[in-house]
């Protein structure tokens, strides 16, 4: 079964094939986000614009023909409307003129099995951070599985916050992974640190960050902003291993990428001698294979749905999303 999964929740549009778990194509155009942010109408314009060549380019990337996809999937949310509007339109008229089944995913699921699955984990304690979602989760449920949310960002999602920091100091390119470099060779400075149980809180972080600026210099900020906003995710991360008796651990989503983060999580994993998964990178960031990933799995589980039922959802929970296998 040959199954194209297109993503288009934010700045990236993106179209993988897989056939029966293994990744033929992974291709995808992201918008420059440049100092302004994402506006939502003009990023929409910029993946209708180039959706056509990314699913040329990944039809041509796996070899085969658009006669041969046998399935559709798309994510449903979370993300922003405009976006997630495109990719829905694409993936619905590429089911209608091919005749395949086709099924919403959400946008998390995605990330979190290709990332479990690839790293044959079982039943981890997962963490999943990225621009607009930092949480910890776990597989819950009996006879409809979905993932449980053990704790999550009160406020903005980490990588949102790294990069709110990184337009505020006039970092160029203004992302997280700026922020990372600057960091390089920091020392530390008093930075507020807010986890309660396993939830945790990012914007008085990042405010206080900001008004550093002129204060100390970047890299002392940018360095003392990762150490302590890291651990703040280490420490909920261990209660919930520690609450769960887990010895498997996940990490995912586009924050998932900084190394230092990584180095922070795998001392804790290696202290509970617990095993540690990671997505390959180029799965953390924004990706249609992760959605082709899962799409196949549902629609061999029968959960493909009618074209008159594909919908988006902007603020699509995770935990009410249904997970397969
Ligand atoms: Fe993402």
């Amino acid at each position: 079964m040959i199954t194209l999964g297109v993503e288009s929740s934010a700045h990236t549009f993106g179209v993988g094939i897989v056939d029966k778990g293994k990744i033929l194509a992974n291709e995808k155009s992201m918008y420059k986000i440049g100092t302004t942010g994402m506006i939502p109408k003009k990023v929409a314009e910029f993946h209708a614009q180039n959706s056509g060549s990314v699913v040329e380019a990944a039809l041509s990337k796996a070899g085969i023909s658009i006669r041969d996809i046998d399935g559709i999937g798309y994510t449903r949310g979370p993300g922003i409307g405009n976006c997630l509007q495109v990719g829905q339109i694409v993936a619905k008229t590429l089911a209608h003129k091919l005749h395949v089944p086709i099924v919403p995913v959400n946008h998390g699921i995605g990330h979190i099995e290709i990332a479990r699955i690839r790293s044959g984990l079982r039943d981890p304690v997962v963490l999943y951070v990225s621009g607009g979602n930092s949480q910890i989760l776990k597989i819950a449920g009996g006879s409809s599985r979905h993932y449980g949310v053990l704790g999550e960002t009160f406020d903005i999602g980490i990588g949102n916050m790294l990069d709110n920091f990184a337009r505020a100091a006039h970092l160029n390119p203004a992302w997280g992974s700026t922020v990372e470099k600057e960091a390089q060779g920091g020392r530390y400075i008093e930075m507020p640190y807010t986890v309660k149980g396993m939830d945790f809180s990012f914007t008085g972080i990042l405010t206080h960050s900001e008004k550093q600026l002129g204060k100390h210099s970047l890299r002392d900020i940018c360095f003392s902003l990762q150490e302590t906003s890291f651990s703040m995710l280490c420490e909920a991360i261990e209660r919930a291993m520690l609450l769960t008796d887990s010895k498997e651990l996940c990490v995912c989503g586009g924050v998932a990428q900084n190394a230092r983060l990584k180095e922070m999580i795998g001392l804790i994993a290696a202290e509970h001698g617990a095993r540690i998964g990671y997505a390959e990178n180029e799965f953390n960031a924004d990706n249609g294979a992760m959605i082709a990933f899962v799409a196949e799995r549902m629609l061999k589980a029968g959960l493909g749905v009618r074209l008159n039922k594909c919908d988006i959802e902007q603020r699509y929970r995770i935990d009410s999303a249904t997970v397969v296998g």
